[in-house]
């Protein structure tokens, strides 16, 4: 078993830089099938969903090639449309979905696993499906599988979405970027990565215009080339950063950001005391004191995000007062808080609402990390705790966060990535 020891109670001080979006990485990665050439991928994040959703292009016939740490080269000319990734594979993360809108708008066939992810609500794809047979498409789920085919080929549609989806509006711009005529995506998604990707694919030809707001216009082109494309900073890492120096007391610059996708999250915690000094790309955060209970409602970008929940709720747990914290994107985001309460904090939680009784400080605990952000608020906690905290499952943190230990370790905190034999393996003791 590999797990995080922390050693609380250290203010974080320095710099760290940011890695490139995961959220980004892994619609861009699955993007470049409907290109014809090289596409050259840099400020990629090293993290284990980005290494799943390459293994399974290559599954695909796609070549890739690490050039170095956050750069890699995909030559999708290989690809045929008929090769299908391992199962267990592709159901390991949830944007393997990425897969069916790549697929069908290159090959017009696409046959992708139920996609899996972190535990943290339903989280269906009908507004995929409804996106995908609006162009055309005979999409069916049997077996574990969703099946998009379009015999006669994929025609351009006014889409309303009944829901901002973040993937469904990706999903959409990926089937339609190469189908002919102009396809309307309306009530679209606006997050920072939608922009990326649109902006990825205008950049090897796409004709796309609207992204960022919520009617997005895609008008079908012939062909698109290879290129390079540099991914956007991670807004979610930087928000994680930003509350682990706040919660720890600390005072540290946050390096390559793009301060405008950190407002929705900094206005929020600017209200609970945290400061701020912005740069062209970096910020610096700092914090002493109590935090001001705050209430927060997380929103689709721009509001308060939901994958920024978790952290912001181990800030209000050290606060002056009573917080209230809606849920208002995923059914079951607040099972973390089970964990929260083993070092001393005090939540109730009712359906999608908690309620945050500040405490003055958390303490050190043997905690388990239940998703990727449950996680990260895990450490935040534990870095800011008394004591020493061991958090088990930290596969799930790993699967979105590039170097933890490394950049912490450069903040001055003090954290291990310990591995000791499975309980199965541990001499019996007679
Ligand atoms: N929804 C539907 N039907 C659909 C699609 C979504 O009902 O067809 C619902 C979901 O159940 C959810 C809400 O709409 O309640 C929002 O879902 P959305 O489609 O926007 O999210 P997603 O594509 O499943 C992505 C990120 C999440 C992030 C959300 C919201 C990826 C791979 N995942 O998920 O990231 O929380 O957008 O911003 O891009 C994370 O990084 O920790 C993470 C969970």
């Amino acid at each position: 078993m590999t797990k995080f020891v922390i050693s609380g109670g250290t203010p974080l001080t320095g710099e760290v830089s940011i890695g490139g979006m995961k959220n980004a990485a892994l619609a861009i990665i699955p993007a470049t099938l409907l290109c014809k050439g090289v596409c050259r991928i840099e400020n990629v994040p090293k993290i284990n969903d980005v290494t799943i959703m390459l293994g399974m292009i290559e599954k695909l016939g796609a070549k890739v090639r690490l050039v170095d740490d956050c750069v890699v080269e995909i030559d999708p000319t290989g690809v045929t449309g008929d090769a299908v990734p391992p199962y267990d594979m592709m159901r390991s993360i949830r944007a393997s979905y990425y897969l069916l809108g790549a697929m069908l708008g290159r090959f017009g066939t696409a046959k992708v696993a139920l996609p899996g992810g972190c535990n943290i609500g339903v989280r269906a794809i009908d507004q995929h499906v409804k996106g995908f047979e609006a162009l055309g498409a005979n999409v069916e789920v049997k077996n574990g599988f969703v099946f998009a085919d379009s015999p006669v080929g994929l025609s351009a549609s006014h889409i309303y979405l009944d829901i901002a989806s973040v993937g469904a509006t990706i999903n959409i711009i990926l089937a339609a970027a190469l189908t002919p005529g102009l396809t309307i995506i309306e009530s679209a998604a606006k997050e920072p990565h939608i922009v990326d990707v649109a902006n990825f694919l205008n950049s090897m030809g796409a004709d796309i215009m609207g992204a960022g707001t919520d009617v997005i216009k895609i008008r079908g082109v012939e062909t698109l080339a290879g290129g390079t494309y540099s991914i956007i900073p991670d807004q979610i890492e930087a928000g994680t950063y930003i509350a682990a120096i706040a919660a720890t007391g600390g005072n540290a610059l946050i390096k390559n950001i793009i301060p405008k996708h950190l407002e929705c999250m900094t206005a929020k915690f600017s209200e609970m005391g945290v400061e701020f000094e912005e740069f062209d790309d970096a910020i610096r955060v700092s914090a002493n004191g109590r935090f001001k209970k705050t209430n927060i409602k997380t929103l689709p970008y721009p509001g308060f995000p939901t994958d920024m929940q978790p952290q912001a709720v181990v800030l209000l747990c050290l606060s002056d007062g009573t917080s209230i914290v809606t849920e208002s994107i995923f059914d079951n985001r607040f099972r973390y808080v089970t964990e929260l309460s083993r070092m001393g904090a005090n939540i109730s939680v009712d359906g999608r609402v908690a309620v945050v009784e500040g405490v003055p400080k958390l303490t050190g605990a043997p905690i388990k990390a239940l998703d990727l952000r449950a996680g990260a608020a895990l450490v935040v906690a534990a870095l800011a705790a008394n004591g020493i905290s061991e958090i088990e499952d930290i596969h799930h943190i790993e699967r979105g966060y590039e170097m933890l230990v490394e950049k912490l370790r450069g903040l001055g905190a003090n954290i291990a990535r310990v591995s000791t034999p499975d309980a199965e393996e541990l001499p019996k003791v007679l």
